[in-house]
């Protein structure tokens, strides 16, 4: 089988954290949320996948390379603009050929990879197996009808008046028989191919498309305003693990990860937490549910339940810092300079909460 990662779509600034183009790149836990599709690909034993790419196509490109540091082949695969899913599954066709692939979104994760769902897909008759998963507020999504029997009635893309709470989750697996369905629907209200209406077409020709209910968590960092609910989910599955260095003075909990390089000093770490490599953690606390970056210095300093990206420094600040989304490169720092006052430098879409 191959796998296939959508990662095109035009560049998107994803709020609250607006500091980069391409949202397969965010990293969740420490680790780009593209980075996660690809293990998860290759843990089901898949290793040629080729890669969709958009107008962010040169920082996926400078991020992933061609897919040795995974042990997997990668192939870039440029889709001109973002005319949809299934438009992305008829650009892909030359490399795909006959084989069977699943297509995975590169902004989607959900809980325990997808090692079963392959092997089960791999030795089945089916033309095709989607995932679905019940959410609260399906308006936003594919959402999926089911018969009495287990099997889809319908599928429908974002619909005003869902049928059900089952909605589509960003991984799908196809047989060949896919591309007759990419070349037979048209275009949408919203002018792209859509996915949906493929597996539709494929319904309605007599073909078999089995739906797999998931009940773990799925991630759509696409679409969360709550990144912080996102590195939560992630966070939970982290063991403690020590490859840098932690001074006598300092504590460090169960379920802590402390990346190459960095550093603990005289300091306290609660899990679920992780410390990016080359990270200098100094007189602070950081508490439970936060991801310091790689290179980040926290120094006499109290942080939890928060994201720190790579690069960025804060220095004395008294007051904890809690729910905080913090980006890359961002300096927070008591200032000895009169007058006494807030200074700030802050990007686009910003939340700053004061005492
Ligand atoms: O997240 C699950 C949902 O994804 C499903 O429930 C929907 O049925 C499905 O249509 C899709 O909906 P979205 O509107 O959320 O898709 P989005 O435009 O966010 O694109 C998803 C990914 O695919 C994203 O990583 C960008 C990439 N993409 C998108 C388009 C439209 C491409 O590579 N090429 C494209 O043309």
């Amino acid at each position: 089988m191959k796998g296939l990662i959508l990662s095109g779509g035009s560049g998107s600034r994803l709020r609250p954290i607006t500091f980069t183009n391409a949202k397969q790149l965010i990293p969740v836990a420490n680790k780009p949320i593209l980075f996660r599709v690809i293990e998860n690909i290759r843990d089901a034993g898949i290793t040629e996948i080729g890669i969709v790419i958009g107008n962010t196509g040169q920082q996926i490109r400078d991020a992933v390379g061609r897919g040795g540091r995974w042990g997997v082949n990668i192939t870039y695969i440029e889709q001109d603009q973002p005319l949809g899913l299934a438009h992305a599954v008829k650009i892909s066709q030359d490399f795909l050929g006959d084989e069977r692939f699943v297509m995975f979104l590169g902004d989607n994760v959900i809980e325990g990879g997808i090692s079963p769902l392959i092997a089960q897909f791999e030795t089945s008759e089916w033309n095709s197996q989607i995932v679905l998963t019940r959410i609260e507020d399906p308006r936003q999504y594919g959402v999926a009808e089911l018969g009495d029997d287990g099997r889809i009635v319908r599928l429908v893309e974002k619909p005003k008046e869902p049928p059900s709470d089952l909605a589509l989750v960003g991984i799908y697996m196809f047989d060949h028989h896919i591309f007759e369905a990419t070349n037979a629907i048209t275009p949408s209200w919203r002018g792209e191919l859509e996915i949906t209406d493929a597996i539709q077409w494929l319904i309605e020709n007599g073909h078999t498309v089995h739906p797999y209910v998931h009940r773990g968590w799925w991630i759509d960092t696409g679409k969360r305003e709550d990144m912080l609910e996102a590195n939560d989910l992630v966070l939970e599955e982290i063991d403690y693990y020590v490859e840098g260095y932690v001074d006598r003075d300092s504590q460090v909990g169960r379920r802590v990860r402390v990346q190459r390089g960095a550093e603990i000093i005289n300091s306290v770490v609660r899990g679920p937490s992780i410390i990016g490599e080359d990270a200098r953690i100094v007189n602070s606390y950081v508490g439970p549910f936060t991801s310091i970056g790689h290179n980040v210095v926290i120094e006499n300093s109290e942080i939890e339940h928060s994201m720190v990206l790579e690069n960025s420094r804060i220095h004395n600040i008294g007051a904890r810092i809690q729910d905080s989304l913090i980006g890359r490169n961002v300096t927070i720092n008591r200032s000895p300079i009169k007058p006494k006052a807030h200074k700030m430098t802050l990007g686009d879409n910003s939340q700053v909460g004061i005492l």
